[in-house]
């Protein structure tokens, strides 16, 4: 460009006043946005109608050797197993609220020591609202019993592209190994 200004002097100015106004609207469009999104996920493992299926795992041999190598550890029973999910999401507790969207993605059964925890790779997208059609993603560890858990959003489509945050998840409440649980979500996005 500094060329063209020495060839053509006459239209430098010009050319400074398009860089600024186009240089001013890319800063306005990286400007982020904070959205906060209250849901709760369904997660039915038991009963009709499951969202969750267990699809791989140690075998019975494994396992026997996994619970006795670490003293019958009674979490090294739970270790090894993968879900695929496809869970809803929904505006309120009950599973007949208003749906939102839906998770979907692998969960493992990773921890063999102290706690059940979980690894999650799962993409949350929605289907209503403003954020209809986007959806972030989230990888993380998730001890399941644990009072307060996090998982961090490490990105999205959409309205969330280059999206970055965190969930904070609490379980709503059990029925059997079924779950309800409420997240708050905190997206950073562009
Ligand atoms: C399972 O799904 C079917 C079809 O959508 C529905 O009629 C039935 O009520 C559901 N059962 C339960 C227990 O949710
Ligand atoms: C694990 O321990 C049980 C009971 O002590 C025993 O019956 C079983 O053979 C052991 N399994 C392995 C794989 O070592
Ligand atoms: C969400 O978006 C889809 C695709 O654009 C559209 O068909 C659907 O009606 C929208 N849903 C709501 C609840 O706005
Ligand atoms: C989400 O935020 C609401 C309102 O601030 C709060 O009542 C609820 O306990 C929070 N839930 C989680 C999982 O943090």
């Amino acid at each position: 460009m500094a060329n063209l200004s020495c060839h053509f002097p006459i239209f430098g100015p010009l050319l400074v006043c398009a860089f600024i106004t186009l240089s001013l609207t890319s800063t306005e469009a990286l400007k982020p946005k904070v959205a906060r999104l209250q849901f709760y996920m369904h997660d039915v493992v038991q009963g009709p109608n499951r969202t969750a299926v267990r699809v791989a795992g140690p075998s019975p041999d494994d396992q026997s050797t996994l619970m006795n190598s670490t003293g019958l550890n009674p979490f090294a029973a739970f270790f090894g197993p993968v879900f695929v999910m496809d869970n809803p999401l929904t505006t309120a507790p009950d599973r007949g609220s208003a749906l939102v969207g839906r998770a979907q993605g692998i969960y493992i059964h990773a921890s063999q020591q102290n706690e059940f925890s979980l690894h999650m790779t799962l993409t949350y997208m929605f289907v209503s609202g403003p954020y209809n059609g986007s959806s972030f993603s989230v990888v993380g560890r998730n001890p399941v019993m644990g009072e307060d858990r996090e998982l961090p959003i490490v990105g999205g489509t959409g309205m969330f592209r280059l999206a970055r945050g965190y969930c904070l998840l609490e379980t709503h409440s059990m029925d059997g190994m079924n779950a309800v649980v409420g997240y708050n979500a905190t997206v950073i996005h562009y």
